[in-house]
């Protein structure tokens, strides 16, 4: 079979490889075996894409999910702080499950009801807040209330004045943290 073109140029004696049976506009091609390192740089992609699958899908680290939960913490601590009022059972409930929340509201207790209630909150001067008796309540709104404007015929401060409703919400929520969500 004569390439139609003229100016192919001529085969190389030397050259093993076979020419393929097509021809194309007159151009032909060898069957050419194609190098090496070509050919182990293509297995090695297959064989670290199998690995990665099986590392990423099979064996996933815990860290995503993770800094995941942590980022989501973060944002409604964010929009707590931006929007602190309307709070209700539902939305206490969910803060007191809330690390970035809760950390914030022990820090608070920490400084400003630790020395009546113990840092335990197991009680002192001021009532135990983690068992199941109430005096003003053991609803989340309602203890949000009691912390609000305080007993003080009894002793308990009232703390919106000193605390701002952000971190009254905190503290309540942190109470919370100790106390089953029905
Ligand atoms: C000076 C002491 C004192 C400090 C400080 C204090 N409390 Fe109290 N607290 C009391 C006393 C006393 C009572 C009991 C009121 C009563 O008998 O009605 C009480 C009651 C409470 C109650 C209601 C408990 C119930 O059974 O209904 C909550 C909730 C509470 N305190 C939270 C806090 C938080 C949160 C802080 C800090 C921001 C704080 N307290 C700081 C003395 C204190």
């Amino acid at each position: 079979m004569t390439p139609p073109n003229n100016a192919q140029p001529p085969r190389d004696p030397q050259d093993e490889d076979e020419l393929r049976h097509h021809s194309y506009d007159g151009i032909q091609e060898y069957d050419k075996r194609l190098p090496n390192w070509w050919l182990m740089t293509f297995y090695a992609t297959i064989i670290f894409a199998i690995i990665y699958w099986l590392v990423d899908q099979h064996f996933p680290s815990s860290t995503d999910q993770s800094r995941l939960q942590a980022e989501i913490a973060r944002i409604d601590a964010d929009k707590l702080a931006a929007a602190p009022t309307a709070l209700d059972d539902a939305s206490l409930w969910k803060m007191s499950r809330n690390p970035v929340i809760v950390d914030a509201g022990k820090t608070t207790f920490v400084t400003y009801c630790a020395s009546c209630h113990n840092a335990a909150l197991t009680g002192g001067i001021g009532p135990n807040l983690v068992d199941d008796v109430w005096i003003h309540g053991g609803k989340p709104v309602q203890v949000l209330e009691t912390i609000k404007k305080g007993v003080l015929v009894k002793g308990m401060p009232g703390w919106e004045p000193v605390l701002g409703a952000q971190k009254v919400a905190e503290v309540t929520a942190y109470i919370m943290s100790y106390h089953a969500a029905p």
